[in-house]
């Protein structure tokens, strides 16, 4: 038996919940811990629309209000997050980022309260599994796009590229231009490579 979709979506909550206690006490860099939670979550809330939000609707029509409440919710938090992103240098930072972090909290509460249990409900195991799988994919698939890798963490390029593109050879740019597939590299000079890596991060 694998992981079900309801484990995987809640083991994915709490990893949020994480990092948001992490930004919140201030530790790390809090751009990098924005942009992974941005990633995260923008992944995790398009695999549900994607996936299980459709499936639940469709395996039992009378939970279409509370998904089409969740729909909203995402369209709230995606909103308070671009918010945040735009706030990581400002003096309001905290305080746009706890709306932010309280507008997903309620969320989850809400889709582990009533549309995670209704979806156990509404259909079997092995389909439980199989969306499992489904919303994996296009969570991974996502994540990846943003240029984190299944675990979330960041990928090679992502890192240097934030953290020492200046001090980088034009053989180290190259490399981290393979790793993250930009096109036309071969033919890149140190400063097209370095631009062409800053606008990937
Ligand atoms: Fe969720
Ligand atoms: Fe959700």
């Amino acid at each position: 038996m694998g992981p079900d979709a309801v484990d995987l979506i809640m083991d994915d909550h709490r990893v949020l919940e994480s990092l948001f206690e992490q930004v919140q006490a201030g530790e790390g860099d809090r751009r990098i811990l924005v942009d992974e939670i941005a990633a995260r979550l923008t992944a995790h809330s398009h695999a549900e629309e994607k996936k299980v939000y459709p499936t639940l609707t469709k395996a039992d029509p009378g939970e279409k209000d509370d998904v089409d409440h969740a729909y909203h919710e995402h369209d709230e938090a995606e909103e308070l997050l671009q918010q945040v992103v735009r706030s990581v240098d400002s003096p309001q930072f905290e305080q746009v980022l706890a709306e932010f972090v309280q507008a997903v909290k309620h969320h989850v509460e809400e889709e582990e309260s009533k549309v995670l249990p209704a979806l156990r409900e509404a259909v079997d195991q092995a389909t439980l599994e199989r969306l499992g799988e489904a919303f994996t994919e296009v969570r991974i698939d996502e994540l990846r796009r943003a240029g984190f890798d299944e675990e979330g963490q960041h990928a090679a390029a992502y890192d240097r590229g934030r953290a020492d593109l200046a001090g980088a050879t034009r053989d180290d740019l190259y490399e981290m231009a393979k790793d993250a597939d930009i096109s036309g590299r071969s033919s890149m000079n140190k400063d097209d490579l370095s631009q062409a890596l800053r606008r990937q991060a």
